[in-house]
């Protein structure tokens, strides 16, 4: 394994290996690494010769100063974490590397940053768009590796293919679950126990709201799933939508030949967590 901090030294290093026929894989982090994580690594390893693993968290894509400053940052474990996963390339820039002047390329991502997450972090995926794009351009990968965690962000990083014209496959990993269901996330560590405990019960709501569309329409279930939370005095729902997964648009009717995904984000305590489900 080996870590590189500047552009020029990883891109020097994977030009041998491009010129050689080798197939690059790319696994974009923000670090404090858990099984999520490693899973997107796995799934790069089985299928790529060479893995590059960036570490970095974006400034760019934080609207709250205090979210950036409490990120956790774990390099040390994170390292040891991708030795372990015998990780080819880790990539760890420091801010000034990724962004040596400011940074004002905006991306058009039509109706994608407008709703869900894109409504309550502005500029967000604008700022996921801007250091995506210069991971790409450095490490010019075959196929980059997302987690369906973030479904919002896979789906702003295919458009992002689209409107730039790459020649990088887009692979979407499964989410990777606790045993009691709750999504792994590098937030959860900032639950307390009880918050902790709670937690699942947003596992256990998309379950059964995905169940209920036998019966309900898509707008009925929305309504349940309002009314489920509301019994949680705990837990603040902050958003639930059933949408299709190429322009995020509101499925209305459960007869649309269209991926229905069910998303939501839930503030619980101090942390907002945010979880997806497949509605087909
Ligand atoms: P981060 O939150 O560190 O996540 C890195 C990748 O891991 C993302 O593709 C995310 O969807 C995936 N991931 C996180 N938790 C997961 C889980 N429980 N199961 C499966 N995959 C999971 O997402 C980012 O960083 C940043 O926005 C980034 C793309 C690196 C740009 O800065």
């Amino acid at each position: 394994m080996i870590v590189y901090r500047t552009k020029s030294d990883l891109s020097g290093h994977l030009e041998s290996l491009r010129n050689s026929g080798k197939t690059i894989g790319l696994v974009p982090t923000m670090g404090a690494l858990h099984r999520g994580h490693t899973s997107l690594v796995e799934q790069a390893t089985k299928e790529n010769d060479v893995v590059v693993v960036t570490v970095f968290v974006n400034p760019t894509q934080f609207n709250d100063a205090s979210d950036l400053e409490n990120y956790p940052r774990t390099l040390d474990a994170d390292l040891q974490m991708l030795q372990e996963l015998k990780a080819d390339l880790i990539f760890v820039p420091a801010v000034n590397e990724m962004y040596p002047e400011n940074e004002k390329r905006s991306f058009n991502l039509g109706n994608l940053d407008k709703v869900m997450e894109g409504k309550q972090r502005k500029g967000h995926f604008n700022g996921v768009a801007q250091i995506v794009t210069k991971f790409f351009e450095v490490v010019l990968p075959t196929c980059a590796y997302f987690g369906q965690k973030d479904f919002q962000q896979l789906v702003v990083i295919r458009r992002l293919v689209e409107l730039m014209n790459l020649d990088i496959a887009i692979v979407a990993c499964p989410i990777i679950r606790e045993p009691d269901g709750l999504a792994m996330s590098s937030r959860n560590v900032r639950l307390s126990s009880r918050e902790r405990k709670l937690a699942p019960f947003i596992y256990t709501t998309l379950n059964l709201a995905r169940e209920k569309r036998i019966s309900l329409s898509p707008e009925e279930v929305k309504l349940w799933v309002t009314a489920r939370f509301e019994t949680q005095s705990e837990m603040d729902l902050e958003y639930f939508e059933i949408v299709e997964d190429k322009d995020l648009r509101p499925v209305m009717d459960w007869e649309e030949k269209v991926n229905k995904v069910g998303c939501l984000a839930v503030n619980l305590g101090r942390v907002r967590l945010i979880d997806n489900m497949n509605f087909d």
